[in-house]
Formats: structure tokens, C-alpha cells, sequence
């Protein structure tokens, strides 16, 4: 659709996992550099940016929806938004996305989104484009330097994927795996820890995967990456999230015994409990190598939160091999969990397998698998009944009046009452966890330290 304006005001919508919202994130300070601003709550805004997932179905026809709903709440208003599609999909399909959706001015991948600003220019003159390169140039040196952000911030250090699990396609719309140098890295946790940031979250499809090169030319791993991190003085607390089972080190996992600001946290998925399933994933582990690293984390972190994802109905689990992934479960006991029915991506050699589960298969052993894990995360929060911790204000609330923080174990917990009326966004209180919730905690406020 020609646009004979340049945009005034953006929305950048993110879905997915924690490096869309990161690259989300970049995309906005982007458009602020060149002038557009964030369009206010419940406008509509010029120029809107959906930052798509396609890691599980529907996701393609979400978009679709999403653009017509944009449309036709842009001409209530007598607006035109000019809409770009970035993520994912958009490298998965962007030229079918193009053909179908005329309203679509812009399809831009998530290696490529620092070109937007000249898209947009292109795009205010009629012009319709896709860029769904994975240029060599660095995008990270385009960006411009950070702005404000939030006391939790994310900081993407490693990107994309090169261990081809059969169901997934990640190593299709992000491309091989990349670090970004050591030094970028510290330099944007400064600058991120001077514009407000107390807990930095490093990112990356395999974090764990990241390399990288020291000042003094040394060749180091994200263990060493964190110690550098813990020495800047206004942050106060490190994690690190997605890990594969197979890229992690000594120096990662040592490094939870000896740096403070490292959270007691670990979230490394597992995906099935079944060695027959695993192989069939190409995942490159078995239950046995897995459950062996999780003790070698506890052994220097006897408190550590374990995290995982599940997937239950590849294609050909039985239920004697999904009754293993329970055995797995039972064994860990995760204090918190996502897990997911097995949905067949287009491309994808697990798409074409033999012995695709029936849906009603999948959600009974979904269900199953979320009671243990809820049961286990339950536990979890109940056996910290008592403890006393840090817990970091994030946000608001759902009730006025009410906080909601983090404790070193990415539990939340919610603080009320007089205590919390002198509350504020980024305060780091010293508190007792008390009644124990699901999903949440009861805190009560011992001291506080802004
Ligand atoms: N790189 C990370 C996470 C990738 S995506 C890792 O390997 O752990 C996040 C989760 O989505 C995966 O861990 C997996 O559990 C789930 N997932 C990925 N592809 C899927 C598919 N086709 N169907 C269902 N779940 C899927
Ligand atoms: Fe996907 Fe496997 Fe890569 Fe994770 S490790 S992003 S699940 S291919
Ligand atoms: Fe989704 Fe892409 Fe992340 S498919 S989970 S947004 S890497």
C-alpha cells in the first residue's frame, strides 16, 4: 500500500522468545533515533512493527490476522498504518507474506533490521521491500547505543543455532550460530547498567555456546564473560538463558560456585525423557548425560532453581517412552518448566516422519506432564517458605497498591500493604519469602536498598 508519509508515531509488537523482545527492543530505539516516536497507549500508531515466532503452528496465520485487524482499526481512525513484518516468519515467509498480505509494506528478517530505517524511507514513497539477508556486516554495530531501560535488562550475546534438533526451526529463520565480541558485550552491559539496568539476562538460542577473545587475547567462554560482568559495580545480579546440554562448560558451571551476582538459576531444556526419542530429535544427549551435568551444577550450587522445556508427542513417543519424560520429572523436580505438544514446522525433517501423534494423544500427556510439573513447582515455592533473600521490584501489580518482584531463583513475589506504598521500579529489597502460591510468593519487606 503507497504511504506518501514518513511514519510520526511506531508500536513494535514482540512475540516469542526473550531475543525477540531484545531485538524488539533495539528496533524501538532505532525508530526513536530517527525521530519516529512510541505511539501513545490506545492510539494507533503510524508505523507498526510485528516482531513475529514461528516456533509452533499457527503462527503464519496469527500474523495474517494481525494485519487485518491492524488495517481495519486503522480506518476507523482514517489511518493507514504502514506495517512491517520482522522476526521469524518473516525470514521463514517473507515472499509468501509479500504476495498475500498488500497491506504489508516492509518484510525484514532478524539479521537484517538494522537496515529499517531506510525501508521505512522507501516504503513513505510507495515502495514495497523484503530483506531477508543474514549480511556479514555485524547488525549490532549498526544500532544505536542503548537508551533508558527497565532494572532487568536482556543482553543478546550469541545468536542463532547450528545443532538441527529435527523439530525445530530456529536454525532456519536465525541462521548459524554467531558470538558478538567480547568487548562489544562489555561495553553494551555498561552502557545498559547506566541507563538503569540491575539485573542483566545474557541471551542467545545457545548461550552457552558463546566464544569469545579477553583483552589479553585469551580465548574465554561465557563463564569468564560473566566473571568480567560481575566486576562492574552497579550490577548486581547475572543470568543467562537458553543453554543446550551439549555446549556447556567447566568454566559456566564452576562459575556458579564462585561469582555472587550469578542467580541460582539454571533453565536447560531436556525435551524428552526417552534416550529412542532423544536420538530421533538429533539431540545429541542422552537422559543419563543430562541428569549428570544438573548434578555437577548442584554440586557447586546446592540451592540452584532447575528449568527445563518438554516436548511430548514426536512423532513415534509411545507412552512407555512419555512415561520416561515423567521419570525425568519425578527425578529433577524443576522448579519451573515449559512444555509444548509437538507441532510440525514445514521444512523440518521431523514433519515428515512416520507415526505423527494424534492431537487428543498429545494434550492428555500434555496434561499429565503440566500436573507433575505444576505439583513440582508448587514444591518448589513452598520449600522457600521462610527463606530470606533480595528480591528485585519489577513492576505493578495486578492489585493496586501491589509489587511484584523477583528472588534469586525467578520466582515472583508480590509485596502489599504499607511496605509497599514507599515501593518503586528497580529497588532491590532484602525480604522474607512467606505463603507460597503456584505460580507466586508472599514477601515481606526486612530492609531495602534503593
Ligand atoms: N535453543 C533453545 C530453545 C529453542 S525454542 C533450546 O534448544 O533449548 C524453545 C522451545 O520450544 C524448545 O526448547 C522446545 O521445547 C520448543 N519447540 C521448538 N520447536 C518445537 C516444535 N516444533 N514443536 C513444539 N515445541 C517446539
Ligand atoms: Fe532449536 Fe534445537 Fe537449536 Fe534449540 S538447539 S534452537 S531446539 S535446533
Ligand atoms: Fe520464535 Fe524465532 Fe525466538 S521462532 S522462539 S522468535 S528464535
Amino acid at each position: 500500500m503507497p504511504h506518501s508519509n514518513p511514519p510520526r508515531t511506531y508500536r513494535v509488537k514482540s512475540f516469542g522468545c526473550q531475543m525477540n523482545v531484545y531485538d524488539g527492543e533495539r528496533m524501538a530505539e532505532m525508530l526513536a533515533e530517527q525521530g519516529i516516536t512510541a505511539a501513545p497507549e490506545g492510539e494507533e500508531a503510524d508505523l507498526v512493527v510485528l516482531n513475529t515466532c514461528h516456533i509452533r503452528e499457527k503462527a503464519a496465520e496469527k500474523v495474517y490476522s494481525d494485519i487485518g485487524r491492524l488495517v481495519k482499526a486503522g480506518r476507523k481512525v482514517g489511518k493507514d498504518p504502514m506495517i512491517a513484518v520482522a522476526g521469524c516468519v518473516a525470514q521463514a515467509e517473507g515472499e509468501e507474506i509479500m504476495k498475500r498480505a498488500p497491506a504489508v509494506s516492509m518484510v525484514v528478517g532478524p539479521q537484517a533490521y538494522h537496515r529499517l530505517p531506510a525501508m521505512i524511507a522507501r516504503a513513505a514513497n510507495g515502495e514495497r521491500a523484503t530483506d531477508t539477508d543474514m549480511p556479514e556486516d555485524a547488525k549490532f554495530a549498526a544500532l544505536p547505543a542503548r537508551r533508558k531501560v527497565g532494572p532487568s535488562a536482556f543482553l543478546t550475546v550469541q545468536e542463532g543455532c547450528d545443532k538441527f534438533c529435527t523439530y525445530c526451526v530456529v536454525p532456519y529463520t536465525r541462521g548459524a550460530e554467531i558470538s558478538r565480541p567480547y568487548s562489544d558485550l562489555l561495553r553494551e552491559a555498561e552502557a545498559l547498567v547506566e541507563a538503569g539496568a540491575r539485573e542483566i539476562t545474557l541471551l542467545g538460542q545457545n548461550v552457552n555456546a558463546w566464544r569469545g577473545e579477553n583483552a589479553r587475547g585469551h580465548a574465554v567462554g561465557l563463564g569468564e564473560l560473566i566473571k568480567e560482568l560481575d566486576k562492574l559495580p552497579k550490577l548486581q545480579r547475572i543470568r543467562y538463558t537458553t543453554s543446550h546440554p551439549n555446549d556447556m562448560d567447566e568454566g559456566l558451571i564452576a562459575a556458579h560456585g564462585e561469582v555472587q551476582k550469578l542467580m541460582p538459576y539454571l533453565h536447560l531444556p531436556v525435551q524428552s525423557g526417552s534416550d529412542r526419542v532423544l536420538k530421533a530429535m538429533n539431540r545429541s544427549h542422552t537422559v543419563d548425560s543430562y541428569l549428570k551435568l544438573l548434578e555437577r551444577f548442584r554440586a557447586v550450587r546446592p540451592d540452584i532453581a532447575l528449568s527445563g522445556d518438554f516436548i511430548v508427542g514426536f512423532p513415534g513417543e509411545t507412552e512407555a517412552e512419555f512415561a520416561e519424560t515423567l521419570q525425568v520429572v519425578d527425578a529433577v523436580r524443576y522448579a519451573s518448566a515449559f512444555s509444548f505438544m509437538y507441532s510440525p514446522r514445514p521444512g523440518t525433517p521431523a514433519a515428515s516422519m512416520d507415526g505423527q501423534i494424534a492431537r487428543e494423544v498429545m494434550e492428555e500427556r500434555l496434561q499429565r506432564l503440566q500436573a507433575s510439573l505444576g505439583r513440582d513447582q508448587h514444591a518448589f515455592n513452598q520449600a522457600s517458605t521462610g527463606k530470606t533473600c533480595d528480591v528485585l521490584i519489577e513492576r505493578k501489580g495486578r492489585r493496586p497498591g501491589q509489587w511484584l518482584g523477583k528472588s534469586p531463583w525467578l520466582q515472583s513475589v508480590f509485596f502489599e500493604g504499607a511496605e509497599a506504598d514507599a515501593m518503586q521500579i528497580g529497588d532491590m529489597v532484602h525480604a522474607r519469602l512467606g505463603e507460597a502460591g503456584p505460580a507466586s510468593l508472599k514477601g515481606q519487606v526486612l530492609s531495602s536498598q534503593a
